[in-house]
């Protein structure tokens, strides 16, 4: 399987136009940055913490989850967790498939999971420059709702199996350092302080 990432490089979601390219480019960069301000990075508290259960499926909900995918979209995300917007609600938005509509799943549980394993390349919207491997199953059974309270049943393998693990992972305050090899996560907290450092 090739290179899995929650951020997708500028470069993958242009089309080419060589006139407008650089204006494209720069227009794209800049609402990629301003929506990655409002994603929660490696340090904050609350992601290490437990999403809570829904229990309201009102427009406010819907508002959150609209917001959620507006946000992934222009951080050229293909996943995103309420926790990484500072949300402590079990939502999580994803889309695999450029121009695909997002989806959105509200309490999500595994239902089951394959014992079949792969392992892939990893980033997260809230690592920058991290990417690590994960090993995870590679079809899954998840059980959700809506925002409309809905149950739903996501049957989903590869990609879309692993996008979907990644930002259950995030509801429980798990990360990808906390799914890679130790030499992994050494390197990447590394990585993750010199960020960190030069961003103050
Ligand atoms: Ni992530």
């Amino acid at each position: 399987m090739s290179e899995v990432t929650d951020q997708l490089e500028p470069e993958q979601a242009l089309e080419a136009d060589l006139e407008t390219e650089e204006a494209l480019d720069s227009e794209l960069v800049a609402r990629r940055d301003e929506a990655l301000a409002h994603v929660r990075k490696f340090g904050d508290p609350i992601l290490k913490t437990k999403a809570r259960p829904v229990n309201e499926f009102d427009a406010a909900l819907r508002a959150e989850i609209e917001r959620m995918g507006g946000l992934m979209r222009d951080a050229l995300g293909i996943g995103l967790a309420a926790n990484q917007v500072g949300v402590l609600n079990r939502v999580l938005v994803y889309r695999v498939q450029e121009g695909a509509p997002v989806a959105a799943l509200v309490n999500p549980e595994v239902e089951w999971r394959s014992s079949m394993q792969e392992t892939a390349e990893e980033g997260c919207l809230s690592l920058p420059q991290v990417h690590v491997d994960v090993e995870r199953p590679v079809h899954i059974r998840v059980s959700a709702q809506d925002g409309f309270g809905a149950p739903i049943v996501i049957e989903a393998s590869g990609l879309e199996a692993r996008v979907i693990q990644h930002e259950m992972d995030h509801l429980d305050g798990v990360l990808i350092l906390n799914r890679t090899s130790r030499e992994q996560r050494k390197e990447a907290t590394r990585a993750l302080r010199e960020w960190q450092f030069r961003a103050e």
